[in-house]
């Protein structure tokens, strides 16, 4: 089975057996039945964080899970129940169009719902920890449905449990805590001249805008987003960098930390728009890597390590690959 249409890298990719899972409660007979065929399974949203291999000698499933529903709480609160395979950006209209706030920073984040708590999906100065309720998982350690909430979750920037435990949970349902008469969050930058705001729509479309003007579409070029993490450095490194770096930006954290910005480091190292065979750097945004296609993870690897090289020697930086290797 065919897996290149399933990750926006456009990555080469197949797999033994693909199967879609259209019902969470499809998740314990799949697994048992694996076992019993002595294959491994691995699952698949949208493939927008995802570094496939060029074959899977196992099942891949496919979370095709649909249902949304809205329940109104007291002063405003509304609470948004989500299932995996949901389109993410969509379940964003979804809500922007009746006038929630909430999830409008987080317009156009490629993916599916499931997959957003895993990496803490963050854009725009809001991540989802931020509107975090509770989420269903099936435990595949003790084959039944846990509900975590968000400390259970453990969330950080681009982290979660999730990410500790690989392999270990299928999220199934996703929980988030919406406002009918919420705020703006315009504290990013490119989003303070907004101004009064009375719609959530006034700032997706604007996020929209962004996104679109800096980011190349995966439908066009194949990409996976930022493909490495701002890297958070020590005060004393910090300090260090921005003395030898007086024009770098630096983002200074709650707790003492530095966070340093990946893309400038990538573009400083003389990389934007540096191109290997089938894969290169975006001329667009220096931390996305593109597809021009027919790449394979092993071009795309080969890639991503003369970047780390080359910032790591020039800046003594290391950074760190954002999408997970599957
Ligand atoms: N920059 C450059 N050259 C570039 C690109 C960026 O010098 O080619 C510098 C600029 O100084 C710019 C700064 O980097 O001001 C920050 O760039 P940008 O605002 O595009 O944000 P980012 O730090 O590169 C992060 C997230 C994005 C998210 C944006 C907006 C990570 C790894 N990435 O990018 O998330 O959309 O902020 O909040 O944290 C993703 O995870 O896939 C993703 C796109």
């Amino acid at each position: 089975f065919d897996l290149t249409g399933h990750n926006t890298l456009g990555l080469r990719a197949s797999t033994h057996y693909a199967r879609r899972i259209e019902d969470a409660s499809e998740l314990p007979e799949l697994f048992a039945q694996a076992e019993r065929d002595g294959l491994p399974v691995r699952l698949l949203g949208g493939g927008s964080n995802v570094i496939l291999g060029e074959h899977y000698e196992g099942i891949t499933a496919l979370m095709a899970t649909r249902g949304k529903s809205l329940s109104e709480g007291a002063d405003g609160a509304v609470l948004l129940e989500a299932q995996a395979g949901e389109t993410w950006h969509d379940l964003v209209t979804w809500t922007v169009a009746q006038g929630l706030w909430g999830l409008e920073n987080l317009a156009l984040i490629p993916g599916t719902v499931g997959a957003a708590p895993i990496q803490n999906i963050g854009a725009y100065g809001v991540e989802l920890c931020d509107r975090f309720h509770s989420l269903d998982a099936y435990d595949r350690t003790t084959g039944s449905v846990v509900t975590l909430g968000a400390a259970d979750c453990r969330f950080a920037y681009r982290h979660s449990v999730f990410k500790e435990q690989p392999g270990r949970y299928v999220v199934t349902t996703v929980r988030l805590q919406l406002k009918r008469n919420g705020e703006p969050e315009l504290s990013y930058r490119e989003l303070s001249g907004l101004g009064s705001v009375d719609h959530p729509a006034r700032v997706m479309d604007a996020v929209i805008a962004l996104r679109t003007s800096k980011l190349p579409d995966w439908r066009v070029l194949g990409n996976a987003g930022s493909f490495f993490h701002n890297p958070i450095v020590s005060a004393t490194v910090g300090r260090a960098f921005g003395v030898a770096n007086p024009t770098a930006p630096a983002y200074a954290q709650a707790d003492g930390t530095i966070k340093l910005s990946a893309g400038w480091l990538i573009e400083q190292a003389g990389l934007k728009g540096y191109r290997s065979g089938p894969v290169g750097v975006s001329e667009r945004h220096a931390l996305v890597l593109v597809n021009y296609g027919g790449a394979t993870r092993t071009d795309l690897m080969a890639l991503a390590e003369h970047v780390v090289e080359t910032v790591q020697q020039r800046f003594a930086i290391a950074l760190k690959r954002e999408p997970e290797l599957l």
